[in-house]
């Protein structure tokens, strides 16, 4: 019997490689025993590239089922400890509380649900049956990323004044055609959603709480239901100011995504292809920190937009359920994000601006949009 923590993974698409190459980095302490997707081929090529990663690095290759129904690899007798998901964003939700209720742990992807009462859900389901759940906010995982949050926990910037998150990038009629979940309100969302949540996610984390959001999105060039731009105004309860823009309409192809953080006393912007590089770092207090920042100035850029944060994610869940501790991103956060994008939609519905909490709302009440 192995002793390393029995990983499955559901939803073998477009970003399920990255799980992959994670389970891989961490194989002294995790192995994938199960996959599932509603395509077999698509988990069987899956397999076989899982296989070849363990081979290059001159592991054992355990055995590896294939499954097409999510329930049927729950109730299997792999000995299943932690299950990822990375199906459609409108059924992280019941595959998740379905997983925790069957006793394992679960790594979810972004955003973890597309209701307020869903995500609180999986929380309380967390809490009920005592199994781990975290979501993949991957750039949180970040060096220079990291390298911010310490310096806000530090107090460096003063007070806060205004953070921005701007993600302007161009995701074409192939891309949403490729997967007609993608755009739907009912499985999807728009760029806000999908694309732009890690940058809300990160500017919800530095900033702080929400009190008050006013937004304007629309449907301009892509083929979708939901927005592919979207901008808001954010009032922080620490009383800065946020704003959000976020685009899949750039002519020609991606420009930019990036966070900015401004304060009395500080001022950082992190780019990069995934934000990943930091373009300024000014601080008042002129803390010797500048051979680490220089190392993160010059970052090197990760190979697609989905970044290099899969692997440490894994490495600290795997960590958090073996010693029994809460993970890095905790439910809490992904519910955070997940509220902030809501709370957008509830205000172009509206036409007004959104208190917080925003109470039980869903990507499904902008079906009716106005
Ligand atoms: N963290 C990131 O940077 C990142 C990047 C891309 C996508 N994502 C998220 O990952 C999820 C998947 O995105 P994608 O681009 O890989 O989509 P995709 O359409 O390429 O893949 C999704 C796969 O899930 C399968 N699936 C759907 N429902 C299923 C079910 N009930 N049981 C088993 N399989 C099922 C589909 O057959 C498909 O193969 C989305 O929630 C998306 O937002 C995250």
């Amino acid at each position: 019997m192995s002793d390393k923590l029995r990983f499955a993974l559901i939803g073998c698409g477009r970003v399920a490689p990255k799980h992959i190459e994670a389970l891989a980095n961490n194989i002294e302490k995790a192995e994938l025993v199960a996959l599932c997707d509603l395509e077999e081929s698509k988990a069987l090529s899956l397999k076989e590239k899982y296989e070849s990663l363990l081979q290059t690095k001159g592991a054992h290759v355990p055995q590896i089922r294939v499954y097409t129904d999510y329930r049927e690899l729950l109730s299997g007798n792999e000995g299943i400890n932690v299950v990822s998901i990375a199906t459609y964003s409108g059924t992280h939700a019941r595959i998740a509380c379905d997983a925790m209720q069957a006793s394992k742990h679960v790594i979810v992807e972004k955003p973890m649900a597309l209701s307020t009462m869903d995500a609180q859900m999986m929380i309380d389901v967390a809490k009920n049956t005592g199994k781990k759940l975290t979501v993949c906010h991957q750039n949180r995982f970040n060096p220079p990323v990291k390298k911010l949050r310490e310096a806000l926990e530090q107090g460096r910037f003063g007070k806060l004044v205004h953070g921005v998150a701007v993600i302007r990038w161009n995701r074409n009629d192939e891309y949403y055609k490729q997967a007609n979940w993608r755009g739907t309100w009912q499985q999807d969302g728009g760029v806000l959603m999908n694309q732009g949540i890690h940058d809300i996610d990160l500017l919800q984390w530095m900033m702080g709480p929400v009190d008050h959001i006013y937004a304007e999105a629309d449907t301009f060039l892509r083929p979708i239901e939901a927005e592919d731009m979207g901008a808001a105004l954010l009032r922080f309860k620490n009383g800065a100011i946020g704003i959000i823009e976020g685009s899949a309409c750039i002519y020609p192809k991606n420009l930019e995504e990036t966070l900015s953080i401004f304060g009395e006393k500080g001022t950082v912007r992190i780019g990069g292809v995934a934000l990943n590089k930091i373009l300024d770092w000014k601080f008042a207090d002129g803390l010797d920190d500048e051979e680490q920042v220089k190392q993160l100035v010059n970052y090197e850029d990760p190979e697609s937009v989905y970044g290099h944060g899969h692997t440490p994610l894994y490495a600290d869940f795997i960590d958090a359920v073996l010693t029994n501790r809460d993970p890095y991103i905790l439910p809490e956060e992904g519910k955070k994000a997940v509220e902030v994008v809501l709370g957008i939609y509830k205000s172009r519905k509206l036409g007004t601006a959104v208190g917080f909490p925003i109470g039980d709302f869903s990507t499904v009440d902008m079906v009716e949009k106005r």
